[in-house]
């Protein structure tokens, strides 16, 4: 079983990311980390509680992280994901308490805990990428516990949360620019699973319906569908988050290419966006003021969306 750590901002698909994590018999989730994103911090420690409560894995620590991002003030995606951050659907709450680690503290625990046992973790963040850069920047050496970071963020194309950036780096454009850039200063084999494939895996509001009838996991998997397609009032919902988990549990159903990358920092309309090069020349350090080599990465061009749809249900 693949070692997984996520770290989210929970989330409509994140939850539906955390179900799959929690349950798919290939995976081995150690722990689950929270960042302020789409919702409130506290908000989204009490979703994350309450969906690993549902799939009955009390077992996997949870810890609340950064609340707010290195630089700017927040902004969430309450309008996207609901007021409570995952589909008011009206159920109760985990009423648990996190761990009382920082959560850069337990993932340096899990990740150091991994190089004692010669093992190696998946680190998935799906959120801002704030706790990963404070947690590459206070702790380099759990560099030697991380198989890859298997990111959701950015974009090769356009943008969702403003027509150049992707939401996870806009929210904190100097946190993705640290964890990117570990690719090249720390050695960190980094991919990216970012809105270019982001939509490709759909599921209909008739699979919703079908799943929300089952209760338990699969109950909720299919209710967070559900509200998704009523919010957009589409016919279908894609599953987001979860499909970089899929990436971590079947990576042949991307098609990617290693490219530079950098994430512009200033910009007036485009501060936030995942600078990918797909020229096929490289060599315009001449014309880089910092003088440095991009990160270079695997880029996600494109999905068996089916197939990831199917692995999710
Ligand atoms: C990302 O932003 C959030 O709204 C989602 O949870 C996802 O991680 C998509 O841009
Ligand atoms: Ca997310």
């Amino acid at each position: 079983r693949t070692p997984v750590v996520l770290d989210v901002d929970t989330g409509v698909d994140d939850a539906c990311a955390l179900l799959l994590a929690a349950l798919h018999p290939a995976l081995d989730l150690r722990a689950v980390t929270c960042v302020g994103g789409n919702a409130p911090l506290a908000d989204v420690v009490a979703n994350t509680l309450t969906v690993l409560d549902v799939c009955e894995r009390q077992d996997v620590p949870v810890a609340a992280g950064a609340a707010l991002p290195l630089l700017e003030p927040p902004g969430d995606a309450r309008h996207v994901h609901g007021q409570d951050g995952m589909g008011d659907l009206g159920r109760a709450r985990s009423t648990r308490r996190p761990d009382p680690r920082h959560a850069v503290e337990l993932l340096r625990d899990v990740l150091l805990d991994a190089v004692e046992r010669g093992e190696r973790v998946t680190l998935v963040p799906l959120a801002p990428l704030t706790n990963v850069a404070l947690l590459l920047r206070t702790y380099p050496a759990v560099a030697a516990g991380l198989e890859r970071i298997v990111f959701m963020g950015g974009a090769a194309e356009v943008g969702n949360a403003t027509a150049s950036a992707e939401f996870n780096v806009f929210h904190d454009p100097e946190a993705a620019a640290v964890v990117l850039d570990a690719a090249t200063d720390l050695g960190i084999e980094v991919a990216m699973y970012g809105l270019d494939v982001f939509y490709g895996p759909q599921v209909t509001r008739e699979e919703g319906q079908e799943l929300a009838a089952l209760g338990g996991p699969a109950g909720l998997a299919g209710e967070l569908v559900v509200f998704q397609c009523d919010r957009f009032e589409r016919p279908s919902a894609t599953i987001g988050d979860a499909g970089a988990v899929c990436a971590v549990v079947d990576p042949d159903g991307l098609r990617s290419r290693r490219l530079p990358i950098r994430v512009e920092l200033a910009g007036t309309w485009s501060r936030g966006r995942t600078i990918v090069d797909r020229r096929d020349w490289s060599g315009d350090l001449a014309h880089d003021p910092h003088g440095q080599a991009p990160a270079s990465i695997d880029v996600a061009l494109g999905v068996d969306g089916e197939r990831y749809a199917r692995l999710w249900r």
